[in-house]
């Protein structure tokens, strides 16, 4: 079992290694003079029993985090989510949604079930199911045009499968940006394109969060019959504001998050890595 500042450090490298604009940022932040805190990071999977949230949860439950939000619930996108939180408040939030599989069509309930059969006995015990990738067989190319036609969602795990989605950098940490406008200036400035769906900032100070981020890196991936070039990871930003009782508003909203999940969707900034 890996200490919380390894399995932290694991699931960045892995990311990052898919998802080189987040190392770029991240390094450029740094030189900067900031010290980056991440608010939370991000996984998706499906509402099936084999690989469901509390599957991914587990290893952070073992490191001391607890249940604390959801569900939240994404009518549009037919998914829901939960988030998980550490004692420390230093230590990223944990967000994992899951799409109602059983909300879709037929065809596309038996492609994703086709999927998890392949999956073996227990393969999501353990702290390797956070990084496992897609371990099934790769889907044709016309079987991923049919699941994103149908779900976004559906088809970025049908590609990429278990892996973190994204990490968020918790702006009040940042020292050298007054607003978070400031910082989406900067981030474009380094050539990186921002997720404009409803505005590129999500939320408000009404909801207590304003979330912006990347649009998805463009990834390299294999399908059984040709090679392609989709979405991928993004990187997100949070700036969270001070409930009524003094204290940081800790939770997410539905509602802004439903156009964040929009990151992935096929319009992805230029840049390019072998998954
Ligand atoms: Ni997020």
């Amino acid at each position: 079992m890996k200490t919380l500042t390894d399995l932290l450090e694991w699931l960045w490298n892995d990311y990052a290694a898919m998802n080189s604009q987040a190392g770029a940022i991240h390094r450029a932040l740094e030189a900067r003079g900031e010290k980056v805190i991440n608010d939370h990071v991000a996984f998706r999977t499906f509402d099936l029993p084999e690989v469901r949230i509390e599957a991914l949860a587990a290893p952070f439950l073992r490191c001391g985090y607890e249940l604390r939000g959801g569900p939240y619930l994404f009518k549009e996108k037919k998914l829901f989510a939960r988030h998980y939180a550490h004692p420390d408040t230093n230590k990223p939030k944990i967000f994992i949604s899951a799409l109602k599989v059983g909300e879709f069509s037929n065809e596309l309930q038996r492609i994703v079930r086709d999927l998890v059969t392949q999956l073996p006995a227990g393969f999501s015990d353990g702290d390797d199911f956070l990084i496992a990738g897609a371990p099934w067989q790769p889907v044709s190319w016309d079987t991923y045009s049919k699941l994103l036609a149908e779900s976004e969602y559906a088809a970025w795990m049908a590609a990429f499968g278990f892996r973190v989605n994204h990490f968020t950098v918790f702006f009040n940490a940042l020292t050298t940006f007054k607003t978070l406008p400031e910082l989406n200036t900067f981030i474009k400035g380094l050539g990186y394109a921002l997720n404009a769906s409803g505005g590129e900032i999500k939320g408000s100070p009404e909801v207590f969060l304003e979330q912006s981020s990347t649009l998805a890196h463009s990834v390299v991936t294999e399908f059984s019959d040709r090679t392609e070039t989709i979405p991928g990871c993004y990187y997100e930003f949070a700036k969270r504001y001070v409930l009524s009782d003094g204290k940081l508003f800790q939770g997410f909203v539905a509602e802004s998050a439903d156009k964040i999940f929009e990151s992935t969707d096929s319009l992805g900034s230029k840049d390019k890595d072998q998954k």
